[in-house]
């Protein structure tokens, strides 16, 4: 059986950043075109910690896409939870449409993650208010100790935080966001419905060999790095399962060439371009192509409360080369897969 086309009910991505500015104008594009609606993640400079924020950011993105031709296209916006943050403000701002999750970042875990939360118990009246208010929390799942191998960063906030704090708080839906490890997927299948894991799709295809493939290779460096093959495998089995509790969370992350190929280069992968060929390349690999449209368009959306979209996006199998580099004005970009072939098409 070898389908030549496949028609999904619209998806979502669950897990982007798409910048602001020249970055987000050259980027948001490759988002909509795609997806119907997309978490945005708020660690700007300075972060989007207030209700006021979230909504001037939503517009920008709102405008940018509309000129980059998809006007329909909806940002789901994020709070960036910090010391002590208000959590009545927090509910409000969800009330209000604005805000329809907060996320957590470990302090010092990730780009952009310079004032995150120093201690989760900082954060706890935040987390009883967003439980009763029925808000997502979305969590970079990583120590920062440096005592912890950075390989091990992802199995020790499991085991140090996130277990603690799904005890602590058993009606707060959690969701942990780019899981790379066979411990998150097991700790996910585990645990409540309440919890659920986005997976990306770079995480699916590479492994950390992929960072050091005849030299050092940034463009397969993001955060959480990439794990051994054992857990690459696992996700596969995690995200291809069928289970409503794994769903798509591409965490695109532009950064312009030269800041990734430099002394200190920034984490984060650029794969919004073909984000939906890529791990639609993983689902037909894994013989698993009937459980693509709930991994695409079916799970987030029921975890998250929000309505499935209308309206269908078709893939062809057709062959593409993905660009060594994608150009917008000044900007240069890398993009996930650069040099490579994908079967499908979005069409
Ligand atoms: C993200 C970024 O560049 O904003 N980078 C990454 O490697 N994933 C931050 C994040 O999602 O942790
Ligand atoms: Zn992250
Ligand atoms: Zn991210």
């Amino acid at each position: 059986m070898t389908e030549t086309t496949l028609t999904i009910r619209r998806p979502d991505d669950w897990h982007v950043h798409l910048r602001r500015d020249a970055m987000l104008e050259a980027v948001v594009g490759y988002t909509a075109r795609q997806f119907a609606r997309a978490i945005v993640m708020p660690n700007l400079a300075p972060p989007i910690t207030t209700i006021e924020m979230a909504r001037d950011y939503r517009a920008e993105i709102v405008a940018a896409a509309a000129a980059a031709g998809h006007p329909g296209f909806v940002p789901l916006m994020t709070a960036y939870l910090i010391d002590g943050i208000d959590g009545a403000m927090l509910a409000r701002g969800h009330a209000e449409g604005v805000f329809v999750a907060a996320k957590l970042y470990p302090a010092h875990a990730t780009t952009g993650s310079a004032h995150g939360v120093t201690d989760v118990a900082r954060i706890y009246p935040a987390l009883e208010a967003m439980e009763r208010a029925g808000m997502p929390l979305c969590v970079h799942g990583e120590v920062t100790d440096p005592a912890v191998d950075v390989f091990d960063r992802e199995a020790v906030f499991i085991e140090r935080v996130l277990g603690q704090v799904v005890r602590d708080f058993p009606g707060l839906k959690v969701i942990f966001e780019h899981i790379t490890t066979a411990e998150a997927a097991a700790f996910v299948e585990s645990a409540g419905p309440n919890v659920a894991a986005t997976v990306t799709p770079q995480h699916l295809h590479i492994n950390r060999n992929a960072m050091f493939a005849g030299g050092l290779r940034p463009h397969a460096y993001c955060l959480p790095v990439a794990k051994r093959e054992v857990h690459r495998l696992a996700l596969r089995k995690a995200a291809t399962s069928g289970s409503p509790k794994f769903f798509l969370g591409t965490d695109t992350a532009p950064h312009e060439v030269h800041r990734k190929e430099m002394d200190c280069g920034c984490a984060g992968i650029f794969n919004a371009p073909h984000a939906l060929e890529s791990y639609l390349a993983v689902f037909e690999e894994e013989g698993a192509l009937a459980h693509f449209e709930g991994f695409a368009s079916e799970h987030g959306p029921r975890f998250y409360g929000l309505p499935l979209n209308e309206g269908t996006v078709t893939l062809e199998r057709v062959a593409q080369e993905v660009p060594a580099r994608i150009e917008h004005g000044a900007i240069s970009l890398v993009p996930f897969h650069a040099g490579q072939a994908l079967n499908w098409r979005l069409v």
